[in-house]
């Protein structure tokens, strides 16, 4: 039977990242895609526009229609933006008990745009972080989790998991290496992912699609660790074939259909 993955999460209107990104992700991958809107972003490969977050009812309504009809077999979480928004996502988890759920604790945008408010920096860490089975942060996310300076090394990157408190997938993209390494921490196992640095500037919605497919391959059945490898190995094909898309004049997208076209 085909696997359900859910995405929570904003939407990027030139396709991506935020929840289109995440659809395309896990449609690549062989699961059954659904979503829930927490914003309406006008962004594109420039930077982020305007955003309109959802009414609060309308993004429980959304996640009672989904959870109260479809068996879903794996949750990503993206963009929520307010503490609001993260207490909803937070109760309907209480209430529905998904059982993988994947959070990506998305701050800020590649383009320097803040996509979490300030203060929401708290509701995330305190009671939305503590329900989830994995969280993906990027260096500049786990350090402010942590309250800590930014990794810039490896042995940083393993320090910063052992404080977070769950399983936690720490990208190593914002590394001034000639490697992209990414570490897994379950419990006290680490694991790296390596890649080689791809040289593209067509790197929009990596994270998106990182978390999208990790969410996808988990809900297929794989251990956490095997939905890692699989998704870090599809992530770094679709980044390096980026360059066959046209797609805006900044930072352009992976290609999230290359085994296709
Ligand atoms: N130039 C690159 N070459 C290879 N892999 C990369 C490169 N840049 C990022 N990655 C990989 O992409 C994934 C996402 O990491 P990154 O640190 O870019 O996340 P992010 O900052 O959350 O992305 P986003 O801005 O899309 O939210 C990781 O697996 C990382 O190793
Ligand atoms: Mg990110």
């Amino acid at each position: 039977m085909i696997s359900n993955t859910l995405t929570i999460a904003g939407t990027d209107c030139t396709g991506g990242a935020g929840i289109q990104a995440d659809i395309k992700a896990i449609s690549a991958n062989g699961s059954y895609a659904m979503s829930v809107i927490t914003a309406v972003v006008a962004q594109n490969t420039q930077g982020v526009q305007k955003i309109q977050t959802m009414p609060i009812d309308m993004i429980r309504a959304q996640l009672d229609s989904v959870f109260s009809d479809v068996k879903v077999d794996s949750v990503k979480i993206g963009m929520l933006g307010t503490p609001e928004i993260i207490i909803c996502v937070a109760d309907a988890l209480d209430e529905y008990k998904p059982s993988k759920v994947v959070l990506d604790p998305v701050m800020v945008a590649k383009s320097g745009d803040r996509l979490l408010e300030k203060d929401a920096l708290v509701a995330l860490r305190d009671v939305l972080i503590p329900k989830v089975g994995l969280i993906t942060p990027n260096l500049p996310e786990a350090a402010d989790l942590l309250g800590q300076p930014e990794a810039v090394s490896r042995e940083q990157m393993i320090n910063q998991a052992k404080s977070l408190v769950v399983p936690t997938f720490i990208k190593g993209g914002h590394l001034a290496l000639e490697e992209s390494p990414d570490l897994l921490r379950v419990d006290d196992k680490y694991l790296w992912f390596e890649s080689k640095r791809i040289a593209t500037k067509n790197s929009h919605g990596t994270g998106c699609t990182l978390s999208a497919a990790i969410a996808t391959f988990w809900g297929q059945g794989n251990s956490i660790d095997v939905a890692c490898d699989k998704a870090k190995k599809y992530l770094t094909d679709a980044l390096s074939k980026a360059d066959t898309l046209n797609v805006g004049k900044g930072q352009g997208p992976v290609h999230h259909f290359y085994k296709y076209y």
